[in-house]
């Protein structure tokens, strides 16, 4: 499109209207920037000129392809300038979603006009990085330092109603926008003075330290937040000083590693819904789900399809269970309604779409059916016996299951290309990750159709081949079989603990199984113990603590022991005897770790494992991997996943720490091929 199409004048009478159109968000790229520069001058004369967006938003951010490159002219900010400065006003007329450059363009203009539901803010820190065109410069100055920091150092969004209210905004039009506008100008009012004249009062040193603490701790050792902070504190400086620190943060920032890292999930996050294997299938229409099993991950897999406007059928064993079911959900809808996240007419409507049955006539009209019975085959089996005799000889059929083989589930029923495994986390309604399990029978329309109902449930839809565990367990798997090699060879829980959550995870390895109990890894490590390479290490430990009822937090004990009613996790001599008891027993002599030492070797075994996956086909790609870690297993999305931070520390230096890691425990891990390539 040339540039004049991509941002043109149309002239009526004495005013100018200027449209952006460069779909599909209208973003900030070199042309509009340019095209926009050449309609400022193109307008001036006019009495007022209006800017505006074709399509289905305003301006909602820059072009992220650019970030990589060395900046193109005319740079943002010179362009805002241009447009406070012009000698003919402006007026921004928005729709959608303004964010980022969007927002900062608005910001340049006299006065801003948004249609009722248009929605504000400065994203920028979530893809680690400060607004670089003034919008910490010029956004506290129009309302207020307190709602710049919900916007600029957390990333939240405002409603026009609460921007209007801010002073943000002159007009927000429940009718037409352009008529909005027409009206406006016919009364203009006298233009306002430029923001960046103006003044604002920035965050005493108190308030900045407090608020400083408090987004550091939630930051997690991510940096944007701070900078941000920090950024919006330079409003108290004269605009232009402000601002020139502002842009050369900006430039600095954005070829950083965390900007790189955000960016590879921010694009990972659309690639990964698009897998190869589903190239040219098309998803099906799916309107009413069945769920067998509304326990713990079938209400949270019911709320979260109700969420995504499904009719929703759960089956139960009988009537008091099925009871239960569907007050379990309610209780999860309700919680969404307490907090604000649906509305009350949503929630009546989410519910009404229910229906809880002890039997499976209910299912017959459904399109597709996910099992969330028991971890047991037999039951499963007879599950599906009962949904494939009622339902469509082509419905789909999924599981839940985290660990069973789902060939082995659907091995007796009758046409399993419409056959897939469909595994949650919990809680269902929460966790994003959805693992789409592939069945080698399964069908590309059955998996696009997964694919399809994931992104309606907002979920991030990863497909994966059959493995035990999936990708994300075996990845866990190996994850804890590294940390117990560092706890046997001399490093101690809380060590290990420490050194990961130092790295960006919320809770380190140990912390977290006494989150969610011991149980199940110990009935998995049973179950695979007659598998297990007889040269491989075992550390016994875990299943020691089971044996003495040491399950978790829930018994009070764990890794960790814990005192009624806090959580919080102390060291326990009698758990730290066991792990000296078994490096003596063994003839090892212990050794200490740093933090950096511990985080070394749990990252090289993690970028293996998800390296292995990829190699066996199992992910299609690495990115997939890193998808499964971030919004699954709390792996910090500014890292950008364990394959991405491989990546970025070079897989020569992965490869050296991975041999290390395997020289260390002789016969426990074999190298995949992608590191082995490194050294060709
Ligand atoms: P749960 O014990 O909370 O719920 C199972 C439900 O299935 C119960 O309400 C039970 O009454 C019902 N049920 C059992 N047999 C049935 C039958 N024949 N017909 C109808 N309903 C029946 O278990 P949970 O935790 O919800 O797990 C369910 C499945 O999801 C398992 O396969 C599990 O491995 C898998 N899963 C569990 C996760 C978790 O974090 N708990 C995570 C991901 C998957």
């Amino acid at each position: 499109m040339p540039p004049s199409e991509i941002v043109s004048v149309a002239l009526e009478g004495d005013i100018a209207w200027v449209t952006i159109n460069n779909p599909p968000v209208n973003a900030t790229s070199a042309a509009v920037r340019a095209g926009l520069e050449s309609a400022i001058s193109k307008v001036q004369g006019a009495r007022v000129a209006v800017l505006k967006c074709a399509g289905k938003t305003f301006v909602a951010g820059g072009d992220m392809s650019e970030f990589d490159a060395a900046p193109v002219e005319p740079h943002l900010p010179d362009v805002v300038q241009q447009l406070e400065d012009s000698a003919t006003p402006f007026i921004a007329l928005m729709h959608g979603t303004v964010l980022g450059g969007g927002f900062e363009l608005a910001m340049g203009c006299a006065w801003r006009i948004a249609s009722a539901g248009t929605r504000f803010g400065l994203p920028e820190v979530n893809v680690g990085i400060i607004p670089g065109a003034g919008g910490t410069q010029r956004l506290p100055r129009l309302i207020g330092i307190q709602k710049s920091v919900d916007l600029a150092c957390r990333g939240q969004m405002i409603s026009a109603d609460e921007l209007i209210d801010l002073g943000g905004l002159d007009v927000v039009a429940s009718g037409d926008l352009e008529e909005a506008a027409k009206a406006f100008i016919q009364s203009l009012p006298d233009r306002p003075k430029k923001i960046s004249e103006t003044s604002v009062e920035v965050l005493s040193a108190v308030e900045f330290d407090t608020l400083r603490s408090d987004l550091k701790k939630r930051a997690k050792g991510q940096t944007s937040p701070l900078q941000n902070l920090e950024a919006l504190q330079w409003a108290a400086l004269p605009f232009s000083e402000g601002q020139t620190k502002e842009r050369a943060l900006h430039l600095k920032m954005r070829v950083g590693v965390e900007s790189k890292a955000l960016r590879h999930a921010f694009f990972a996050e659309r690639e990964v819904q698009k897998p190869k294997a589903i190239d040219g299938a098309v998803a099906r229409d799916i309107r009413h789900a069945a769920i067998v099993g509304g326990g713990l991950m079938g209400a949270g897999i019911a709320t979260a399809m109700l969420g995504a406007g499904l009719q929703v059928t759960i089956i139960e064993r009988d009537t008091a269970a099925a009871a239960a079911a569907n007050a379990r959900v309610a209780g999860l809808l309700e919680g969404g309604l307490k907090r604000g996240k649906i509305s009350q007419s949503k929630f009546a409507q989410q519910l009404g779409q229910l229906t809880c049955a002890s039997g499976y006539d209910a299912a017959s009209t459904a399109d597709l059916a996910i099992e969330a019975v028991f971890e047991d085959i037999e039951v499963k089996r007879a599950v599906f016996a009962e949904l494939s005799a009622i339902m469509p000889q082509d419905a789909i059929l999924a599981t839940n299951t985290s660990y069973i083989d789902p060939e082995q589930i659907f091995a007796a029923t009758h046409n399993q290309s419409r056959c897939v495994g469909l595994h949650f986390f919990s809680p269902a309604h929460v966790m994003k990750l959805l693992e789409i399990v592939r069945l080698p029978s399964t069908a590309p329309d059955v998996l696009a159709t997964a694919v399809s109902l994931g992104k309606r449930m907002r979920k991030v839809p990863v497909l994966s081949g059959i493995c035990d565990g999936f990708i994300g367990n075996r990845m866990l798997a190996t994850y804890r079989r590294a940390a117990d090699y560092l706890l046997a060879d001399g490093a101690l829980p809380y060590e290990i603990d420490a050194a990961m959550r130092g790295f960006g995870m919320p809770m380190g390895p140990y912390e977290l199984q006494d989150l969610t109990g011991l149980q199940i890894s110990w009935a998995n490590r049973k179950r695979l113990a007659p598998m297990r390479d007889p040269n491989e290490r075992y550390i016994p430990v875990a299943d020691q603590l089971c044996e003495m009822d040491r399950f978790g937090q829930r018994s009070g004990k764990g890794w960790y022991k814990y005192e009624v009613g806090n959580r919080a996790p102390f060291r326990d001599a009698e758990v730290e005897s066991l792990i000296l008891e078994h490096s003596k027993s063994e003839g090892i002599s212990r050794r200490e770790y740093t933090p950096a030492q511990i985080t070394k070797r749990i990252l090289a075994v993690m970028a293996n494992e998800g390296a292995r996956i990829v190699d066996e086909g199992i992910a299609e790609a690495e990115s997939h991997i890193d998808m499964v870690q971030i919004h699954g297993y709390g792996f910090p999305r500014w890292r950008g996943g364990p394959m991405h931070y491989a990546s970025e520390i070079g897989w020569t230096e992965t490869h050296r720490n991975m041999e290390k890691v395997a020289r260390e425990s002789p016969g426990s891990w074999s190298l995949a091929k992608r590191l082995e390539d490194e050294l060709r």
